[in-house]
């Protein structure tokens, strides 16, 4: 019952007032909530239920060393370590049109096979609309249900996040986005001291891309995979140091250009490979999932985002288990 009441909800704005009233009378938004209303009415099975459409890609993280000061995390110590990551759109659509996307992200799981392994998905956007997980869910209702306008009226602290959005000219090339951290976290040296921080990968490269296909689904991906054959795609992880007058718990408002900033290396993308065949498709980019040396900060989203990817994964990994063993015969 409650399943199908979700169901409805992603598909007309009736439903969705109905939903809400139950929705706040029931306490908390979990992590099945977000998950039934992300992957909406139409089940992409085996897929992510946010960010659906994407590609693998690897190579190596280049230290510079720079943050060793502030964090004993082996990644964060000079020298060079492999990474696993993912290239993708967010929507729980795994063919949606790329050029379309409002959002585009980065992931990266560093030391992918050691314990003091980094996990880290990053954004377009730096700031969010928005600073709790509840509100989170009543945004995502609000696009589903085409009342934006209304939501960010209803919300001030969106100001930063619309400022971004009507100055964000998206790219021809996921070579030359920004991606943020958006939420922060902190680095913790081996004395204990922590220091609240963001972190941003700024790209190396300005050269623009060359859209073979500019109709095509794929038109981002393609030009990434043949920017790729002419070497490797670089960006730079730029770490912004919070000081005291900034709230690690508030993902809303931007720090200051001031703020120290640091460069922890070079993220260096040598190869890339389709998702379904490639190492990223089964990696959980869950932002807690941080080697010694980092800790989450206080900011609410972040213990959300680890209970709904859980959640996302756990859907999509037995899809396609029982896809391997039954052909899907028993879901
Ligand atoms: C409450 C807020 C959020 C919710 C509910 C949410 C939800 C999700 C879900 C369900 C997935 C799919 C996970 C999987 O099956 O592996 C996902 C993926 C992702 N999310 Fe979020 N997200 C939130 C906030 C954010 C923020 C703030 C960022 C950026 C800083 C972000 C970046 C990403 C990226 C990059 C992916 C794709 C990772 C990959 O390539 O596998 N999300 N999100």
């Amino acid at each position: 019952m409650r399943y199908l009441l979700f169901a409805a909800a992603a598909g007309s704005v009736v439903a969705a007032a109905v939903y809400a009233v139950s929705f706040s009378g029931r306490g908390p938004v979990s992590a099945q909530d977000f998950v039934n209303l992300q992957q909406g009415a139409q089940v992409q099975a085996g897929f992510r239920r946010a960010h659906a459409k994407g590609f693998c890609i690897s190579g190596e993280f280049q230290s510079s060393g720079a943050l060793a000061q502030y964090s004993s995390a082996q990644v964060l110590q000079s020298g060079s370590y492999p990474f696993v990551g993912r290239i993708s759109i967010a929507g729980n659509n795994p063919s949606a049109p790329d050029l379309k996307a409002p959002v585009r992200s980065l992931a990266l799981t560093i030391l992918p096979d050691s314990p003091q392994q980094w996990r880290t998905a990053m954004n377009t956007p730096p700031v969010l609309a928005v600073a709790t997980p509840e509100k989170f869910y009543q945004q995502l209702l609000a696009i589903q249900n085409s009342t934006v306008p209304e939501f960010f009226a209803a919300h001030p602290e969106a100001q930063n996040f619309i400022n971004w959005r009507n100055s964000y000219q998206p790219s021809q090339s996921f070579a030359t986005e920004r991606y943020h951290s958006i939420n922060a976290f902190y680095l913790v040296d081996t004395q204990g001291q922590q220091q609240a921080v963001r972190w941003a990968a700024v790209p190396l490269t300005n050269e623009t891309g060359q859209l073979a296909d500019a109709e095509a689904t794929d038109a981002l991906q393609q030009e990434f995979f043949s920017r790729l054959q002419q070497g490797p795609v670089r960006f730079d992880l730029q770490f912004t140091l919070a000081t005291a007058s900034d709230n690690p718990a508030d993902a809303t408002i931007p720090w200051p250009e001031t703020n120290p900033q640091l460069s922890a290396g070079t993220i260096v993308i040598e190869q890339a490979s389709l998702q379904d065949t490639g190492a990223c498709n089964a990696i959980n980019f869950d932002p807690l999932v941080l080697p010694a040396g980092f800790a989450p900060s206080d900011d609410p989203i972040l213990r959300a985002r680890a209970a709904v990817y859980a959640e996302s994964h756990r859907r999509r990994a037995r899809e396609v288990l029982m896809q391997q063993t039954t052909g899907g015969a028993n879901e």
